[in-house]
């Protein structure tokens, strides 16, 4: 784990703000396409007990539902595209005004553009909180497209993750978690893959380094296997949001 800044100034900043049952927590999770988002955002959800706010599960749960939101989504989805600013930003403003985030919440894959992620700065600050910390899962392309080829999920509300080989069910095609049936996802064509990919590349990373001019990134090396991601992902968090 890289950390990239300098660590007490940051701690203390922190410890001002995070007094316990005081102030939301909110934790961003950046990464491409299969880094790992929503198999570490998952584990963060349990161990800190904030909900996990997914960007992409939210427009995949509305396409389900067939709602207006989710059709709208769905083209942009298919070509692996990145949805507009103005209605990802709208949802997520719903999903964070929820009271199970009243507390925080960690964000997965929200936001990929700087200005989504001004959009959550003020957002954030009406709610009397801040983004705490961002965690960038590194993985290279290839492991990336490793990753997706391999990947199921659950029909489950949580759409649960796993992979054929480096993490799979105890039932094949079945969820371990919820029972229900295991699915690839539409955008995991080989063609759409390909596409998110750039598309991260281009548009997601400049955020890496604006929030790394803040002094809120934490790199992390995503090409460990699940279990030692996650414990370098819980020590940022710790070293950033310690009171
Ligand atoms: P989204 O659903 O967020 O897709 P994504 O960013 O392409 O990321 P993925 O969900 O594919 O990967 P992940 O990082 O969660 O990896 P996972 O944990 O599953 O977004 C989909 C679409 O919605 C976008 O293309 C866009 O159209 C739209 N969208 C979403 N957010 C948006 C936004 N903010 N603005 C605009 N549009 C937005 O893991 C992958 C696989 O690897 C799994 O099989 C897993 O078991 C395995 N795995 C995980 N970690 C490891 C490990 N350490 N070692 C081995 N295997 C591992
Ligand atoms: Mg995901």
């Amino acid at each position: 784990m890289r950390v990239l800044r300098d660590r007490p100034q940051r701690r203390s900043r922190s410890t001002q703000r995070l007094a316990p049952g005081r102030m939301p927590k909110y934790i961003l999770l950046i990464g491409g396409p299969g880094a790992g988002k929503g198999t570490q955002a998952q584990v963060l959800r349990e161990k800190l007990g904030l909900p996990q706010v997914a960007s992409g599960d939210l427009f995949r749960d509305n396409l389900k539902r067939e709602t207006p939101l989710g059709r709208q989504a769905k083209q942009y989805m298919d070509r692996g595209e990145l949805v507009p600013d103005d209605v990802t930003v709208a949802m997520i403003r719903e999903r964070l005004r929820q009271p199970d985030a009243a507390r925080g919440a960690v964000l997965d894959g929200f936001p990929r553009t700087i200005p989504q992620a001004q959009a959550l700065d003020a957002l954030l600050a009406e709610f009397g909180g801040r983004v705490d910390v961002v965690l960038y899962v590194q993985v290279d392309e290839a492991v990336l497209l490793e990753r997706l080829a391999g990947r199921w999920v659950c029909r489950g509300p949580q759409q649960h993750t796993y992979h054929m080989l480096f993490n799979p069910p105890r039932v094949p095609g079945v969820c371990d978690i919820d029972g229900t049936a295991l699915y690839q996802r539409d955008d995991d064509t080989a063609e759409v893959q390909a596409r998110r990919i750039r598309v991260f590349f281009e548009q997601t990373s400049p955020l890496i380094d604006f929030y790394r001019q803040r002094g809120d990134l934490v790199e992390i090396n995503g090409e460990q296997p699940i279990s030692a991601v996650a414990a370098d992902l819980l020590a940022a968090v710790e070293g950033m949001t310690a009171v």
